[in-house]
């Protein structure tokens, strides 16, 4: 028998050192069962061999010079007295008319970006901002510090020592900036373990990988948004495999937090290679700050738009000041732009909705798909190329074909044999599988000007600015479902959509809904949140979350 106190608990840093996909699928498992014992029974496999392969795992992780949270040696703390002038600071800043924060982290021993910080310096002047830095540490034996002796570890660089804050401040009842945790620079999942800890209220966490995630709140109507920041210090990792890793991950960058009443709005930035980054509809550099060029992207959040949020549609696409013609995006990214919800396989036997369906007219494909495109007509814009990516509420309609039922359903069936006639009349076989039509591209044609927009093929690329966009999200590799951490791991930084919670995982970002927050299958807790991606001229982007009817703070 193998006592289970031998191993330590799950560390999800350490998924990092699964070689073998049989390692990976025993720690995997290993997570979800919590004991050695109960995993070898999922698995079926012997407790020695779970026992062994995670005793490896941890080996290897050790060897990797890999220190587990809270495991640091070191005690070390910026001056006291400049951190309680910081958080007095930030308090007295709440007394203004838009609070404005620009929070990041720095090393200690390690040079700062000063290209960066001189163009913080001066959006703090434009926006009225207070710069926080969270002070983190890490114990590198190959410290690149430059002019900075590996006698004074202690010392955090003079250009940021001023602005240091260890303390944790309460900015409103739904914000909070965490400056008292110092998580490892190298954790690859640098919020694990940390979903709780800020109780009902959304996070900022110190660290350079930026990270991004929702987690639902029973008592809020939005769910909860924890996120890590990036750093102003360069990059300065040991060469270690966990050090090459942090490197690689190093983002220099901030978020920004507006205060607004008791709301709040929640964005990155990135620096460019010179120190220059851009914020919404302004670029900021060391020498001063000037109109950003137009975005390169808007993802939207999946807009199902039988079913979108009005207030999100109003900000997004109609107010004076909306997303749309703030940042004058080149490209407008669509996912589920059609709902399906008239001809949704997912009501096949469920009689209730079915009754409530054909009573409220609700049943009706034909008149479903006049609405998008009545409600679409709105938002088209000259200049801006809409594009709608292939995804799966998209394909409602191509499944409804069929799968349909016309002789049963006398309220869609003529729609349903014009449909067939139109798709079938264009079906060709390819060289290795049949080409089918999209029947919602031949209705496009039919009632939308279409000079503005454009349907993707599940195939097909979309790059904008260096960030792939023709992933819905809903599908990943090899035909496995589509995942946050299958696209973090694929190389390519992409946009997604699909799960309608935002993330940020490495190079992923994912977008959340437009849609209303209680459709007919957001059932229980939810983490679903109103949030764009807009990815910028310079490629760094942002996710933009709607709450309560703004996207950013009234100035
Ligand atoms: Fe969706």
């Amino acid at each position: 028998m193998i006592a289970n106190q031998k191993c330590r608990p799950f560390d999800p840093d350490l998924l990092e050192y699964c070689e073998t996909p049989q390692h990976l699928a025993i720690y995997t498992e290993y997570e979800r069962s919590i004991t050695v014992n109960q995993t070898a029974r999922q698995l079926g496999i012997d407790a020695s061999a779970v026992s062994q392969t995670i005793r490896l795992i941890q080996k290897r992780a050790a060897g990797d010079h890999y220190e587990p949270e809270g495991m640091a040696t070191e005690s070390l703390e910026p001056d006291e007295k400049v951190s309680a002038k910081n958080s007095e600071k930030v308090d007295k800043k709440l007394k203004h008319k838009v609070p404005t924060y620009v929070i990041t982290w720095a090393q200690n021993d390690t040079p700062v970006d000063r290209d960066f910080l001189a163009s913080i310096k001066n959006y703090c002047k434009h926006r009225n901002a207070l710069l926080i830095v969270i002070p983190g540490r890490y114990r590198n034996p190959t410290s690149v510090g430059e002019g900075l002796s590996s006698l004074h570890q202690e010392y955090w660089a003079d250009e940021v020592a001023p602005y240091l804050m260890n303390h944790r401040k309460v900015l409103n009842p739904n914000i909070v900036i965490m400056g008292d945790i110092k998580t490892q620079p190298t954790a690859a999942i640098p919020l694990s373990g940390l979903e709780g800890i800020t109780g009902g209220m959304s996070g900022v966490f110190g660290h350079p990988k930026v990270q991004l995630k929702t987690v639902a709140t029973p008592q809020h109507a939005y769910p909860k948004l924890l996120t890590t920041t990036g750093s102003i210090t360069k990059s300065n990792y040991s060469d270690t495999k966990a050090g090459k890793k942090g490197g690689f991950h190093h983002i220099i960058g901030a978020t920004v937090i507006e205060i607004d009443g008791d709301n709040f709005h929640m964005r990155q930035i990135a620096a460019d290679d010179d120190g220059s980054f851009i914020d919404l509809d302004y670029l900021y550099t060391p020498a001063g700050k000037g109109k950003a060029p137009r975005a390169a992207g808007l993802t939207l959040g999946d807009l199902h738009t039988e079913f979108i949020d009005e207030e999100c549609e109003k900000i997004t696409f109609i107010d004076r000041n909306s997303i749309i013609k703030t940042l004058k995006p080149e490209k407008v990214v669509m996912h589920d732009w059609y709902d399906g919800y008239s001809g949704s396989h997912h009501h096949y036997g469920k009689v209730f909705i079915n009754y409530a369906k054909h009573h409220s007219g609700r049943n009706n494909v034909q008149e479903e798909i006049l609405r998008t495109f009545d409600r679409t007509k709105t938002w088209l814009c000259d200049d801006t190329e809409f594009i709608v990516v292939g995804s799966n509420h998209n394909e409602h309609l191509l499944t409804w074909l069929e799968r349909g039922e016309p002789k049963l359903d006398p309220e869609n069936a003529l729609f349903y044999h014009a449909m067939m006639a139109k798709v079938l009349s264009g079906v060709v076989m390819g060289e290795t599988a049949a080409k089918i039509p999209n029947p919602l591209e031949i209705l496009a044609r039919e009632h939308l000007e279409l000079d503005g927009m454009r349907f993707l093929r599940r195939k097909d690329s979309l790059m904008i600015a260096g960030v792939e966009n023709s992933f819905h999200g809903d599908k990943g590799v090899n035909g496995a479902r589509g995942s946050i951490n299958s696209f973090r791991d694929i190389g390519v930084k992409s946009n997604t959509g699909h799960g309608h919670s935002p993330a940020i995982e490495g190079g992923h970002y994912r977008a959340g809904t437009n849609s209303r927050l209680d459709l007919e299958y957001a059932e229980g807790l939810s983490s679903w949140f109103h949030t764009d991606i807009v990815t910028y001229a310079n490629g760094k982007r942002t996710l933009l979350h709607k709450i309560d009817g703004s996207w950013r703070a009234k100035r």
